[in-house]
């Protein structure tokens, strides 16, 4: 039996084997809203607030909290909590050293939004320096500061604030309301369309012709696609999250069978750090209910800084692990003497057939008002970009 039909919609299990959830309702609620005044405040940049929702909904399972210094540590130099469960990426509160003097172990902090909203409360339960130099290392691959994962890194606090989160109010999405599901509904969702198997798409860009290939190839062997586009902060080229929603919406509408696809956001902020990216990619997704998971060329990657098919390497030597299954994909391509999507492992012309275009050059491109080769991308697509670019 192959692993496609092995990963059943009902056996996947979120990562740690339970779906947290951490948002208050009720008297609990009430209680803290009442008790607020009594609560020192901390300011959560917008990462810190989708990391703080994406835990409370269970995005993050099993995390319930921000990490402590056991957890980090372990993250940082073995891809593991420290109960040996897989996980990649540190999801800390970092603040800075005068700033962490204000809270005391064992106090409630209350997690605040730049837009003053009371968003959560911390359990503080420790306060420890990070290394990171080592994490941008180790996690990222580079400690160039030029890379904007590491950029941002270094940007932030010394000291990580950890303990236990419980959510009070969810940050507001409603640009994209009816694209908004957290994992305990797209889980539902699921199960009412009688979708056994789901692969996850990640992405941060619009669909182009090879999303849509790799997305199409997946889609032949499994009963639905999640496509779960990240709209947390992003690099500042990148394109913003209410244009792409918009392709979205066109490209699944004139191209995709409407029952066989779900456009559902994914709130986090972007890291950019290529292989270990992945990994949490994955995990996230698994937690959203997926049984298969796309890695394609570069997943999360940024410039140079990894190799091509380095995340599809590290992500296999642990995927059994994660439980989730892997379609990975090389380096797709429009060959004009195939008329067709293809990869190398595909086509047997050379590569003056190929056309390729780098995300810089169609931002150029875009920016410029000019159009996009359909090899590249539906006109429908490009139209909305065009659009949503100019009037930026
Ligand atoms: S990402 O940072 O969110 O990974 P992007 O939106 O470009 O970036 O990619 C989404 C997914 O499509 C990733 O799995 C990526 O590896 C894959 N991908 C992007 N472009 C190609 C391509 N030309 N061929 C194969 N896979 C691709």
């Amino acid at each position: 039996m192959t692993a496609a039909k092995q990963a059943t919609q009902e056996t996947v299990l979120p990562h740690g084997g339970e779906l947290i959830q951490r948002e208050l309702q009720g008297e609990q609620r009430e209680f803290f809203l009442e008790q607020k005044a009594s609560f020192k405040e901390l300011k959560l940049d917008a990462w810190s607030l989708s990391d703080l929702e994406l835990i409370a909904i269970g995005g993050f399972s099993p995390l319930n909290g921000f990490m402590g210094e056991g957890d980090y540590t372990r993250v940082v130099e073995e891809m593991r909590l420290s109960d040996g469960t897989i996980w990649s990426i540190p999801i800390t509160l970092p603040v800075s050293e005068e700033q962490a003097y204000q809270y005391e172990i064992g106090s409630t902090v209350a997690l605040m939004g730049e837009d003053n909203v009371f968003y959560g409360v911390l359990e503080l339960q420790e306060k420890y320096t990070s290394d990171k130099e080592k994490e941008a290392k180790l996690v990222y691959g580079t400690t160039d500061p030029a890379h904007p994962g590491v950029k941002k890194l270094y940007e932030r606090g010394n000291v990580n604030l950890a303990g236990p989160i419980y959510l009070i109010n969810r940050p507001n999405h409603d640009d994209f309301r009816e694209f908004y599901l957290d994992p305990r509904e797209t889980r539902e969702r699921f199960a009412e369309l009688g979708w056994k198997t789901v692969v996850g798409f990640q992405t941060r860009n619009p669909v182009h012709r090879a999303h849509e290939y790799i997305q199409k190839c997946a889609l032949e062997s499994v009963d639905g696609l999640l496509l779960n586009p990240l709209v947390g902060e992003t690099k500042s080229d990148d394109i913003p999250a209410d244009v792409r929603m918009e392709s979205y919406q066109v490209i699944l509408e004139n191209y995709y069978p409407k029952n066989r696809t779900e456009l559902v956001i994914y709130p986090a902020a972007m890291r950019y750090a290529g292989p270990r990216e992945a990994i949490l990619h994955a995990i996230v997704r698994k937690n959203y209910g997926c049984t298969h998971f796309i890695v394609g060329r570069d997943h999360a990657g940024v410039g140079d800084y990894y190799g091509t098919y380095e995340a599809q390497e590290l992500i296999t030597q642990y995927e059994s692990e994660i439980g989730i299954h892997i379609f990975k994909f090389e380096h797709a391509f429009y060959c004009t003497k195939c008329e067709n999507m293809a990869t190398e492992k595909t086509c047997p012309h050379d590569k003056a057939s190929h056309v390729h275009l780098s995300g810089t050059k169609v931002r150029e491109k875009l920016r410029n008002g000019e159009e996009l080769p359909k090899e590249f991308s539906r006109p429908e697509v490009a139209a909305v970009l065009i659009k949503g670019l100019q009037q930026k």
